[in-house]
């Protein structure tokens, strides 16, 4: 977590282009592929793995838990898992997740029912401020004390359970919640039962899913998870496809460009990360999935995208889970497509990196776009195609990877006067996001 900070200025539109691309690999499965190692027996092998500052974060948590992670070349790694129930810290010694709110709750999901953990816990300027209250709440029930007592931000102290009980829980829209009590009840005495009522991403499931007398998946209309606790792991040996929240910049910028059109080789495809593409496919985008194949339980292809005219998107309450991290770029197409789009059930973005909603609508105001929130969703009054090279964009220190992207794409298309703080963020999910975007043909400077 070294990455010096930089701002990044912009102030051209681009040009057309036609390119093909790779992405870089999906910072999710990432983190799961390192910490389902660290927990399996022997040695898990990690290909392609994403080497941006979350996953970074946590190798490095891991091993201060003890965990041997060696990198053999780049993006690929040997994990020496410790097994379940075997991470181990001394008393008071302290955690630092970064940014990565996904490091933090399924690493405290897997430390809960730990036994002979007492640790800080802390995260950076943006994660100190999200609430943990919803994960203290459910690993309390494993038996975990979070202290001071009512306070659901990091820093914290944790002390696992001493004797962890399974327990019952009914999943909603976070995957990470979800995850976390999947860790937990691999380590708790009894089976810990999961009734999905959305259907979050299921990374975690598909990748402990060769060992059958662990995790059980039962589907009758609702998925059911079952987690029976205390059976060894088996290693894995994954390889990591490309992140389809971090393509969905490349195919925003595509749609909504003058003649041009991108391919993006062996992005993720999975079920339920894919609500971004086929909400944009319903209102008239042009991406087409090619070269579809199934490895390692994850669905992966090529998407091939090209400009075109798009209707104002109406997304429903439904598509959030799908398309959790597309709703700042998902913004950035609702202003530059002509009429108004709405998006409803999206509260949770308010707890994100930053308020997403916020800040989005900031953002927008600064070259004119109108936007109301209610609490019945967002709206978005989108103008289409507007020339904003009269207009200044200022994005303050928010440490938000997705925020920063999309106020880049909103500006090579509107020709707006940008200046984006602390663009280093962006390496949190995407370390090759300026590299892509040279190739494609923008103009920025980086000012150190
Ligand atoms: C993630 C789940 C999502 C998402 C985050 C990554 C994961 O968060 O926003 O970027 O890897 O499980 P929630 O589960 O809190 O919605």
């Amino acid at each position: 977590m070294s990455t010096k900070s930089f701002n990044l200025n912009i102030n051209q539109k681009i040009s057309p282009f036609k390119k093909k691309i790779e992405i870089d690999p999906d910072k999710s499965i990432s983190i799961r592929s390192f910490l389902i190692g660290a927990i399996s027996q022997n040695i898990s092998i990690n290909s392609n793995v994403l080497e941006s500052e979350d996953v970074i974060s946590t190798i490095e948590c891991l091993k201060k838990l003890g965990v041997k992670i060696k990198k053999k070349s780049a993006k690929n790694y040997s994990v020496y898992g410790k097994g379940l129930g075997s991470l181990y810290i001394k008393k008071n010694m302290e955690l630092n997740f970064g940014n990565s709110a996904t490091a933090a709750r399924l690493l405290i999901g897997i430390l809960s029912t730990t036994p002979g953990i007492e640790i800080k816990i802390k995260g950076d300027k943006s994660l100190n401020k999200r609430s943990m209250k919803k994960l203290i709440e459910l690993m309390s029930k494993f038996g975990a004390t979070f202290l001071p007592k009512n306070k659901f931000t990091f820093p914290l102290k944790m002390i696992s359970s001493e004797m962890p009980v399974a327990i019952k829980y009914n999943a909603g829209v976070s995957a990470q919640l979800k995850s976390a009590v999947i860790f937990a009840g691999l380590n708790a005495f009894g089976t810990t039962k999961i009734l999905e009522q959305e259907k979050s991403r299921d990374h975690t499931e598909n990748i402990l899913l060769k060992n059958t007398k662990a995790i059980r998946i039962v589907n009758r209309g609702k998925k059911i998870i079952y987690i029976e606790g205390r059976k060894y792991l088996n290693p894995i040996n994954l390889d990591v496809p490309g992140d389809p929240s971090s393509a969905a910049f490349f195919v925003a910028l595509t749609l909504l460009n003058r003649r041009s059109s991108l391919t993006i080789k062996n992005v993720g495809l999975n079920e339920t990360r894919i609500g971004f593409y086929k909400l944009l496919k319903k209102h008239g985008g042009k991406i087409i999935f090619k070269n579809l194949k199934r490895k390692d339980n994850e669905i992966r292809g090529d998407i091939f995208v090209r400009s075109c005219s798009l209707k104002p998107i109406k997304a429903s309450k439904e598509y959030y889970v799908n398309s959790t991290d597309e709703y700042p770029i998902l913004f950035v197409i609702a202003a530059l497509t002509k009429g108004t789009s709405t998006f409803k059930g999206i509260s949770d973005l308010a707890n994100k990196e930053s308020n997403r909603i916020k800040e989005m609508q900031k953002t927008l105001r600064q070259v004119g776009i109108k936007s109301k929130f209610s609490k019945d969703g967002l709206k978005i009054f989108g103008k289409g195609m507007i020339n904003a090279n009269n207009k200044k964009i200022l994005i303050g220190d928010l440490g938000d990877h997705r925020i920063c992207m999309a106020t880049f794409i909103l500006t090579l298309l509107t020709g707006a006067k940008t200046k984006i703080r602390n663009f280093e963020t962006v390496y949190t999910s995407s370390p090759s996001f300026l590299k892509i975007m040279k190739k494609l043909g923008a103009k920025f400077e980086i000012q150190k």
